[in-house]
């Protein structure tokens, strides 16, 4: 079958742009200290993982259990789960994991240590962790090395396995100049490092220190005291990241929308909120000069521009942003060229617990 026609909306997957931007990124980490964890959050495809593997990766970036538990059960790893698991339920899901698997998870308050602690004596496991620290996103973390260096003894005493730190400098990813985001970047990376710094002075030395997203992986990945990168984007690239980092990866998904009105100036396509996210802003035509402009629940209002769109066409569209968008679906169409060679479950789709 060919691409085009696939039933729509269709989430498509050009494996040799895949394979390239997995290659590019690889080759950059291939001689430096730092390595790649990519994050999990966008592929949400053990098909992906496994390639990024085989390419270098030294494991796997999760940003849910859900997503850690996809890829346990797929027997990839290590996972550095770089998020705070809260609460008895997660902690015993957490240490319900195939062992073979492991799995480190990121802390950042006494009382989920202790939670954690209970887990262990529960069950016997160690779970091993990170300390997240907050670089200047004000999400999670601790803010204060002392206060870092204070918890990592705390961790060190008990049962929990210590491995380092980690600090996501989300707020800098994205800033379209790149003097201003290498700027930021490696401001809040200093950060990082001030907390790398109480932590040896505590007798701590952070096995792991992990930081870095597509917009800033060069930045982190060059940064002395960065052990891994955790990019996830670079593997597919949005309508965003082409925007902010127009030298990085070519687009390797798009949406295939049927068009099914034309009124003047604007189409309507068949996919709406439901098939295509726009939290990052309108996204546009992969191949024609069009803008998405608006989405209702089942339908995307067109701006056509210079695009002759007529009903029947079959158009692609570039998200803006490939995560939320391909949370929605359940399946990649795996092409080659216009063939349609495979296709893959999204497992990690809706993981969100
Ligand atoms: C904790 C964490 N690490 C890394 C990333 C890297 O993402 P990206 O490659 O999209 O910049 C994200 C993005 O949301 C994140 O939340």
């Amino acid at each position: 079958m060919r691409r085009h026609e696939l039933d729509t909306p269709a989430l498509i997957l050009d494996l040799d742009v895949v394979e390239a931007n997995i290659a590019a990124m690889a080759a950059f980490f291939r001689d430096r200290p730092q390595k790649l964890r990519p994050h999990f959050k966008t592929p949400k495809t053990p098909e992906i993982a496994r390639r990024q593997m085989e390419a270098g990766a030294i494991g796997i970036t999760a940003a849910k259990l859900g997503e850690a538990e996809v890829l346990a059960r797929a027997g990839i790893g290590p996972v550095l789960i770089a998020n705070q698991l809260v609460g008895r339920q997660k902690i015993d899901r957490l240490l319900a994991l195939p062992e073979h698997v492991e799995i480190i998870v990121a802390v950042e308050s006494l009382l989920n240590v202790e939670e954690l602690e209970a887990g262990a004596k529960r069950t016997g496991r160690r779970p091993h962790v990170v300390i997240e620290v907050d670089t200047g996103m004000h999400r999670c973390g601790t803010a204060n090395p002392e206060d870092t260096a204070a918890l990592a003894e705390r961790i060190a005493a008990g049962p929990l396995v210590y491995r380092g730190i980690m600090g996501y400098e989300g707020h800098t990813v994205l800033l379209p100049d790149p003097t201003d985001r290498r700027e930021k970047a490696t401001a809040a990376l200093e950060r990082l490092s001030a907390h790398v710094r109480a932590l040896r002075a505590a007798g701590f030395s952070p096995e792991i220190v992990s930081a870095g997203g597509t917009g800033t992986y060069d930045i982190a990945g060059s940064q002395p005291d960065v052990t891994e990168v955790q990019a996830g984007s670079y593997v597919f690239m949005d309508g965003r990241y082409r925007s902010v980092r127009p030298d990085l990866g070519q687009p390797a998904l798009t949406l295939l929308t049927t068009v099914i009105a034309r009124h003047g100036d604007y189409a309507v396509i068949d996919a709406g909120m439901k098939a295509l996210s726009n939290d990052m802003g309108p996204s546009a035509g992969a191949r024609l000069p069009f803008t998405v402009a608006r989405l209702s629940e089942e339908h995307g209002t067109v701006q056509t521009g210079e695009a002759d769109l007529q009903p029947g066409m079959k158009v692609e569209v570039l998200p803006s942003h490939n995560d939320t968008t391909i949370n929605l679906h359940s399946e990649y169409y795996v092409v080659r060229g216009d063939e349609v060679v495979d296709v893959w479950p999204v497992e990690g789709a809706r993981a969100y617990r």
